[in-house]
């Protein structure tokens, strides 16, 4: 590309994650509180204009969007943004995936495969269907798995997320593990961030996960793996399972340094950081001054981007290092 996005520290942008809408039909205990107030829909942006946002930022390099939310597939007609962006696969744009909590996966599997996602992300914390309708509050186990099986059937390759939570999840890690990988999908682990008010205690439910690591190095033989998405997560291969397991840890290992991505919110913002509150108004550029002031904007979000988040989780701080939820900033 011709000007590059490449950020004061050297680091080259070569991600963008969507939130296409903040809202969710499930009320998950670590990141929702039990009422939400959304952003109102007249602040959220077009399809239209999330295309022109993609089209900027491929045409400065960036080769992968992954759409987040809240719950992507509850926005209306969503597939058509789906489409509309797969159609750029293999002009720029090497790969578009999506994080969801699956739900509404078994009617959009068929459609997903088709606008050539390959593989998809999948939020669960729980194999058990009581622990699922406490911890998503709304959810029901039975969709998710449907879902997953759809996506299956469609060829689309799936890696499971869970965020690990003492005394919520911890005894179904290697229940987890097992289900997955027995079923060709790679499993993620996440430790829970201070991300907005929610509905459980972060700290109590707290799980380092160099203590889960260490403890699951005592029992399986555990290969570490250079491969990385440009993630965060750092890979291991089992040799047990066969199968691939990640560590996310943003609280106990900070991965900023090789940080590739950034973020826009379904109401056109552009977080450079799910931590911290650097952000540029890509909305404000488009409507008022076209394409030349949206990428005038996406230099000025490269100053903008910051070293890194500083998340804090400790008793003498009851405010949440970031006050937005994980929903607005996606996932
Ligand atoms: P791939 O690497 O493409 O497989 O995706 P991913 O694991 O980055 O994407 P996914 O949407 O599954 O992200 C999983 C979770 O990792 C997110 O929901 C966050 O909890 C966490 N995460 C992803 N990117 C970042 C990041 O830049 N900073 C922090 N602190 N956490 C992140
Ligand atoms: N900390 C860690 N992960 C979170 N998620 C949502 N909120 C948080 C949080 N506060 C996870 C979901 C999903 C992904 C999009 O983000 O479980 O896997
Ligand atoms: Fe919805 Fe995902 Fe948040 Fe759960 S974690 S409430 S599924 S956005």
């Amino acid at each position: 590309p011709a000007r590059p996005l490449v950020d004061r520290y050297g680091r080259h942008i070569s991600y963008l994650r969507i939130s296409v809408t903040d809202r969710c039909d499930f009320r998950c205990v670590y990141c929702m509180a039990e009422d939400m107030t959304f952003l109102p829909k007249r602040d959220v942006l077009s399809f239209e204009e999330i295309e022109t946002i993609a089209g900027a930022f491929i045409a400065r390099g960036a080769t992968r969007i992954r759409l987040t939310g809240g719950e992507p597939l509850v926005r209306r007609d969503i597939m058509e943004l789906v489409a509309t962006l797969g159609a750029r696969i293999g002009q720029g744009l090497e790969e578009l995936t999506i994080t969801t909590n699956g739900s509404q996966l078994a009617k959009h599997a068929d459609g997903l495969a088709a606008a050539g996602v390959k593989r998809i992300n999948v939020s669960l914390d729980t194999l058990d269907e009581a622990r699922f309708a406490a911890i998503t509050r709304r959810g029901r186990l039975t969709e998710v798995m449907d879902g997953i099986a759809a996506a299956q059937s469609a060829g689309i390759a799936i890696k499971i997320n869970m965020v690990a939570m003492r005394g919520v999840n911890d005894d179904e890690i290697e229940p987890m593990m097992a289900w997955a990988h027995g079923r060709k999908m790679g499993l993620t682990l996440i430790e829970g961030m201070p991300l907005g008010e929610v509905g459980i205690d972060r700290v109590d439910s707290y799980l380092p996960l160099r203590e889960l690591h260490d403890q699951l190095a005592r029992r399986y033989t555990l290969e570490k793996l250079s491969k990385r998405t440009g993630g965060p997560a750092r890979y291991v291969h089992v040799a047990e399972t066969g199968g691939v397991l990640g560590f996310i840890t943003p609280m106990s290992h900070n991965f900023c340094e090789s940080c590739n991505r950034v973020r826009l919110t379904a109401t056109g913002q552009l977080f450079m950081c799910l931590g911290q509150d650097d952000q540029v108004n890509l909305r404000d550029a488009l409507r008022t001054g076209g394409a030349e002031a949206l990428d005038a904007a996406l230099d000025q979000a490269m100053m903008l981007k910051p070293k890194g988040h500083d998340f804090v989780l400790d008793r003498s701080s009851t405010a949440p290092s970031v006050a937005r939820h994980m929903s607005v900033t996606g996932g």
